[in-house]
C-alpha cells in the first residue's frame, strides 16, 4: 500500500533528521500537525502539495530531494507524513 512504501522512504531519507516526526536541527519545526500548520507555507489549504514542495526543493538546512527521489516516491512520503501528522505520530 502507498503508506507502507511511504514509511520505508521516510525511514531511509527523512528519519535521520525527523525521527518520530521531530526535527533534530530546528527543534520547533517538527512534522506535527500544529507545527506544519504554523511553519509550512500552504499547509492548511493544500497539505500534501505543501509537503511535496518542501521535499522537492528543500529549505535552509533541509536538502532537496527532487534529484534523489522520483515524483512517485515524493508523493508517497508526503502522503505518509500527512497521515502520521493527522494521527499525532
Ligand atoms: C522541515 C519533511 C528530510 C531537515 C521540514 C518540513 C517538512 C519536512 C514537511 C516542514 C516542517 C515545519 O516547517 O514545521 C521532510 C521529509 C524528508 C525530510 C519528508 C525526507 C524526504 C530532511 C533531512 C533533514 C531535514 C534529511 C536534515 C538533513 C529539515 C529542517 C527543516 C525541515 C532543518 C526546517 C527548515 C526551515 O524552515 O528552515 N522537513 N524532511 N529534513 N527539515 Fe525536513
Amino acid at each position: 500500500a502507498e503508506t507502507a512504501n511511504g514509511a520505508k522512504i521516510f525511514n531511509a531519507n527523512c528519519a535521520s533528521c525527523h525521527i518520530g516526526g521531530g526535527n533534530i536541527l530546528i527543534e520547533h519545526k517538527t512534522l506535527k500537525k500544529e507545527a506544519l500548520s504554523k511553519y509550512l507555507a500552504n499547509y492548511d489549504s493544500d497539505s500534501i502539495q505543501a509537503i511535496i514542495y518542501q521535499v522537492q526543493n528543500g529549505k535552509n538546512a533541509m536538502p532537496a530531494f527532487k534529484d534523489k527521489l522520483s515524483a512517485q516516491e515524493i508523493l508517497e512520503v508526503a502522503a505518509y507524513v500527512f497521515q502520521k501528522a493527522e494521527q499525532g505520530w
